[in-house]
């Protein structure tokens, strides 16, 4: 059988399918069960599974909601009652003059990304290619293999500045950011999979700046950030504007398994989004939307965001940052990207004589499992830059006694890479 060249590139496997394998399949071994620092599932919290249990109680209660949820197909865009209660919300909260035009659901964030690369980049009518250009590496590794054309990502390397000991933070370097006439949009995930970055609000208003000069849309991959989950433990201010496409996804407010998400951009561009839809899946399912429905009419989607979600996560953030503090050997010069949100700890082992991928080899030999940050650096071919090599994604969602093992051991390892 032979495959044409996209559908090889699509089902050719990627980097992160093997990873993903690899972790599954320590996981069915037998033997004592791995420690899972690697995976980005969301951690299951108990006030939030309690909402899940009354919404789902409600809903088998209410015959017409039940069968709205199982047995009606929504119009593409998605239910039009839930699409009104989040403009209103963003109305409301941010002061956004969005309404239902600017807003179309998708079946997670995943796949609005999927609609949105290739909706602006790759072949144009001119012959020429338009690219995505990812405005500060490392980024989701999820982005990596969407593009429908071969060469349609470029990516910008980041300013790398230590801010205390064992501490650095990225920032973008706008001197050397200049998006040429190919590029057709902007990316960025705040905060960032896989550092945990916050790109500041300045930055942001100077990116947002750049794509309202350049006439391209400046994407914001909210899946960590506000209105929801809100794991952002610093200040992060969410703009908007005719240049802005967010995606705003309820998996880490603790749903992935219902695949919604939202864009929120201008109507043009939702419209055409939900005619994407309609063409590759018809309609969204409708089981994330009738359980976060009457969370986004009565605001509880934020409050429960701010009230249980953020702190659950600043608490096992700082767990993990005391179990680093008590097993990590001084004198190895380690740094973790300063933690400003997300589920993830970014280590950065500068002039390490084991690569990324040798130390997570080492450490799946221990038990533990974490993600080598070679996956995340994608877009930018160089493979003489070490930095790409010398990084490793640790997830600090699930318990906490696994995390703080997990730490101990990979204290033990990376005192062994120097
Ligand atoms: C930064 C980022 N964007 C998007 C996604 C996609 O999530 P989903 O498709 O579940 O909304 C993820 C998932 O981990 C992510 O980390």
């Amino acid at each position: 059988m032979k495959f044409s060249s996209l559908g090889q590139r699509l089902s050719g496997g990627s980097g992160i399918e093997h990873l993903m394998d690899d972790l599954g399949n320590a996981l069915s071994a037998t033997g004592p069960s791995p420690l899972m620092l690697g995976g980005g599932n969301p951690a299951h919290i108990p006030e939030m599974e309690r909402v899940w249990g009354e919404r789902l109680r409600d809903i088998l209660k209410e015959p017409a909601t039940l069968r709205r949820t199982l047995a009606i197909y929504d119009p593409p865009r998605g239910n039009a009652r839930v699409i009104e209660d989040l403009a209103a919300l963003l109305r409301q909260e941010y002061g956004w003059q969005v309404g239902p035009e600017n807003i179309a659901v998708t079946p997670g964030g995943q796949t609005a990304f999927y609609f949105l690369f290739n909706l602006f980049g790759g072949r144009r009518a001119d012959g020429s290619m338009g690219r995505i250009m990812f405005p500060l590496m490392p980024e989701y590794i999820g982005y990596a293999n969407q593009c429908l054309e071969e060469g349609m990502f470029t990516a910008q390397r980041p300013r790398i500045s230590r801010t205390r000991p064992h501490r650095f933070k990225y920032n973008i370097d706008f001197e050397n950011l200049n998006p040429g006439s190919d590029v057709a949009a902007l990316c960025v995930s705040r905060p960032t999979n896989p550092s945990g970055n916050v790109i500041p609000d300045s930055e942001l208003q100077r990116l947002a700046a750049l794509a309202k000069d350049r006439q391209i849309p400046l994407i914001i991959d909210n899946a960590y950030g506000w209105p929801f989950p809100g794991i952002v433990f610093g200040e992060a201010t969410p703009i908007w504007n005719e240049q802005t496409v967010h995606v705003m996804s309820l998996s880490k407010f603790g749903l992935p398994g219902t695949r919604t998400a939202f864009v929120v951009a201008p109507p043009e561009i939702a419209k055409a989004v939900s005619s994407m839809m309609a063409v590759t899946g018809l309609a969204n399912g409708n089981f994330g939307q009738s359980i976060a429905g009457p969370l986004i009419a009565d605001g509880r989607i934020t409050r429960l965001s701010r009230e249980v979600i953020r702190p659950y996560y600043l608490q096992k953030r700082n767990a993990a940052m005391e179990a680093v503090e008590e097993f990590f050997p001084d004198h190895v010069p380690y740094a973790f990207h300063e933690s400003e949100g997300a589920l993830f700890l970014w280590l950065w082992l500068e002039g390490s004589l084991k690569s990324s991928r040798q130390i997570y080899d080492d450490l799946k030999k221990r038990g533990v499992l974490v993600v080598p940050g070679e996956y995340f650096f994608f877009g930018d071919d160089d493979p003489d830059w070490k930095h790409r090599h010398e990084c490793l994604r640790i997830s600090f969602a699930m318990a906490d006694a696994d995390v703080r093992a997990g730490i101990k051991i990979i204290g033990e390892e990376i005192a062994k890479a120097y």
